[in-house]
């Protein structure tokens, strides 16, 4: 088939490249002039593993360009696949959305646009009355929600858990799910509006487990008690099971924020307060934050001390730093008078962390620091030569926001060990 995708972001370019690679044609469309340029020249401006591998060796069946009849020309299906960031209110900026649905001409042959980016419920709902209209009833609209994560997309996306697709017509529910032959996978079709709600709901689940394993880890820290094996203990019990139980320093990203805040606002605009979702979120922000009061209580006031922050993307395996972690600790520990230096094996903080000294390896970050926090659970990081890292540093502490280190291998080289809810305050 032939498949058009709006957005050569992380959603597009994989969603594009998998698609090429089950053997349909496509051709990945952006606005951004210089990351089509960069694409055709065979440079993949993100951090994925093994896209750029997939883009290369699908080559022929796939196309950049910035033209939007050059992406339509004989699609039978449309991904829409651009941003929905948040608004100032917390809802998804749609503007993006709009812009694409606004430009696509009218064709004669039967074709589908299929959603990939995360919007609210209710959204099909206006795209098919905007569609309808411009006359474009020939349009389909099919909500075929992306579950894949960062640093795993490819493999998440040529294997997943499910895929899901709502449909108004079951026909264009069939285009879709036809696309996705070759991959093994339940099918989940449904109407639009559950298809876009099981996306939130997902996310809304995702995040819930994060912030109840933080909560759990702050009263082990407060009774003695050690997150890691209460997790086990808790994870093995098969009505729980054992993922999305690490306990850290909260969740960031380009998703599990703007959805969580997302879907609250749905709500609240449908008059309903989501409130075990409002304290997910609080406790969440208070969860980055508490590294503060951790160092402080180490260290004293934290006016003039070095801080290296070891890790800025917001979860291993990407660059992504969108909503990370790192920029909200890099700013509350520049608040306090905190001189921050950091390292990230693959993100490129340019712009985006005023003041702080971005250093080439995680060694030279650690240069004179008084304390070293674990921001990313970069597998560098355990590699790391620990006993030259202290070496370096003014003052031998290590607070692991990812529990990712061994305490006894670090205290045996005369380091303190604060991880995230291991026992004892
Ligand atoms: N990043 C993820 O892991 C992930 C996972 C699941 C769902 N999602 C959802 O997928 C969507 C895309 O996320 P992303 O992380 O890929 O975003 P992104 O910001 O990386 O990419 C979006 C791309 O769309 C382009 N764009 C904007 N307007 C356009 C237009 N009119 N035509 C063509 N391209 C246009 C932008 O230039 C950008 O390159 C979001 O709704 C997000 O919530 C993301």
């Amino acid at each position: 088939m032939r498949v058009a995708v709006f957005g050569a972001g992380y959603v597009g370019l994989v969603t594009g490249a998998c698609m090429a690679d089950l053997g349909h044609h496509v051709v990945v469309r952006d606005i951004v002039s210089e990351k089509i340029d960069a694409l055709r020249d065979g440079d993949v401006p993100i951090h994925e593993e093994g896209l750029a591998e997939l883009i290369e060796k699908n080559g022929e069946r796939l196309a950049f360009t910035t033209e939007v009849e050059e992406a339509l020309e004989a699609a039978d299906v449309i991904y829409v696949a651009v941003g929905t960031p948040p608004t100032r209110s917390g809802d998804a900026d749609l503007t993006a959305v709009w812009t694409v649905v606004d430009e696509l001409p009218h064709v004669e042959r039967r074709v589908v646009l299929a959603m990939k980016s995360t919007v609210p419920v209710g959204t099909g709902r206006t795209v098919r009355h905007r569609l309808d209209e411009r006359g474009l009833e020939n349009v389909g609209y099919v909500s075929n929600p992306e579950f894949t994560a960062e640093g795993t997309a490819v493999r998440d996306f040529m294997h997943p858990d499910r895929i899901v697709i709502g449909s108004f017509d079951s026909v264009d529910g069939d285009t879709v799910e036809r696309l996705h032959e070759g991959i093994e996978a339940p099918v989940v079709r449904s109407d639009v509006a559950s298809a876009e709600m099981i996306k939130l709901a997902a996310n809304a689940a995702l995040v819930t487990r994060i912030s109840f394993i933080n909560e759990i880890a702050n009263v082990c820290e407060a009774t003695g008690a050690d997150v890691l094996t209460v997790a086990e203990g808790i994870g093995l019990d098969h009505r729980i099971g054992p993922s999305f139980l690490r306990a850290g320093i909260g969740f960031g990203g380009s998703c599990f924020p703007k959805d969580s805040l997302a879907l609250k606002q749905l709500a609240a605009n449908s008059g309903y307060s989501f409130q075990l979702l409002n304290a997910v979120i609080e406790v969440n922000e208070l969860q980055k934050r508490r590294v503060v009061g951790k160092l402080e209580r180490r260290l004293g006031s934290l006016r003039g001390k070095k801080i290296a922050l070891l890790g800025l993307a917001f979860k291993p395996g990407t660059d992504d730093m969108r909503e990370a972690p790192s920029l909200v600790l890099a700013g509350r520990l520049q608040a306090e008078g905190a001189e921050v230096s950091a390292w990230d094996p693959v993100a490129d903080a340019t712009g985006q962390l005023d003041g702080v000294e971005i250093a080439g390896s995680a060694l030279d970050a650690l240069e004179g620091a008084d304390a070293a926090v674990i921001v990313t659970e970069w597998p560098e990081l355990r590699e790391l030569d620990w006993a030259a890292a202290g070496a370096r540093m003014r003052n031998r502490l290590v607070v692991d926001g990812r529990n990712m280190l061994d305490p006894t291998e670090l205290r045996a080289l005369d380091f303190e060990y604060e991880g995230i809810g291991r026992g004892g305050p």
